[in-house]
């Protein structure tokens, strides 16, 4: 039998695939369908100090092989997440990975403290949200991501992991991120894209710009996991494009640890589960005790 578990700084998961952030709610969602304690991982949606009721609609827009969104960080505000959230998804019976968004470092630092508190597995801070009006992307820039890493890594004792945007100085704040005491990095967020109605010939979202998700990014999400785990020494996890388990071992061999799916399941809520069998299979079926023996192979 194949061992699937992989370890990223001191957190061990028991297989490396992940329900990546703001795709899979906060995994009750999906106890109907299967058991989410299969899961690596379950990633929260995107956690503020404050409450959001995020963007206007339209907050999703299909495209060829891709989908585009605007949500803006919907989500109940790190004390109702910790008090009425938190609890039940720890129930679930997998590593449970908070993802938390601030303006400023010290918005990230009070949400690490509170989370210092609770028995949540890892801290991961999304540098790269491209929907909330005029606030950027933090993790484009190798000094705003030490920054935010560093008042984040002083304010709790919990690992946590740096999600970058595929823009920008990439491999700079990866390193920006593993000095300042991220154990690792996701790779990536969503790609900035748009789109426009031709018929009131104004973009479709409020914000105009969104964020691209699903098979289109694959190759560009690949290519720029294979760049960042040859750069740095700190874990990888790559997300972008992931709905076959074909796709989570190209990621592994192109260097990731573990990886984390996102829109593989609205197109398929089963995604994961069979990713999972897929890559538990391929192990077998070629004689590989675990992912780390092929990790990097296409290096
Ligand atoms: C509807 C939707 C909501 C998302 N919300 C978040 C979020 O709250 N925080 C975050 O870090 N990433 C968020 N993401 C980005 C995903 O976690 C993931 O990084 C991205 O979609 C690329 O992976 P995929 O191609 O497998 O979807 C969101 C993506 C989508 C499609």
């Amino acid at each position: 039998m194949a061992d699937l578990s992989v370890r990223i700084g001191e957190v061990v998961l028991k297989n490396p695939v992940i329900a990546a952030s703001g795709t899979f709610g906060f995994g009750t969602e999906y106890a109907d369908i299967f058991d989410p304690g299969i899961l690596g991982g379950i990633c929260s949606k995107g956690i503020t100090r404050e409450p959001r009721e995020g963007n206007p609609p339209p907050r999703l827009w299909e495209t060829p092989c891709g989908l585009l969104n605007s949500i803006g960080l919907e989500n109940p505000g790190i004390e109702a997440f910790v008090r009425e959230v938190l609890p039940r998804m720890l129930e679930l019976g997998t590593v449970v990975i908070v993802n938390i968004w601030g303006h400023e470092p010290e918005e990230y630092a009070c949400m690490a403290e509170r989370l210092d508190e609770t028995e949540a597995h890892v801290i991961e801070l999304n540098l790269s949200c491209p929907n909330v009006p005029g606030a950027g992307l933090p993790g484009a820039n190798p000094d705003k991501v030490a920054a935010i890493v560093a008042a984040a890594r002083a304010a709790c004792g919990k690992p946590l992991w740096a999600k970058l945007p595929p823009e920008g100085d990439l491999i700079g704040a990866a390193r920006a991120a593993a000095r300042a005491g991220a154990c690792a990095v996701t790779v990536a967020n969503t790609f900035r894209g748009m789109a426009i109605d031709i018929r009131s010939r104004r973009p479709v979202f409020a914000n105009t710009i969104g964020g691209l998700s699903g098979p289109a990014i694959k190759p560009l999400a690949l290519r720029a996991v294979y760049e960042v785990s040859k750069a740095v020494g700190i874990a990888v996890i790559g997300c972008g494009g992931i709905v076959r388990w074909e796709d989570a071992l190209e990621f592994i061999m192109a260097g990731a640890h573990a990886v984390q799916i996102g829109t593989g399941n609205f197109i398929d809520p089963l995604c994961i589960p069979k990713v999972i069998a897929g890559l538990e299979g391929f192990l077998e079926r070629e004689g590989i005790g675990s992912p780390e023996e092929v990790r990097g192979s296409a290096q």
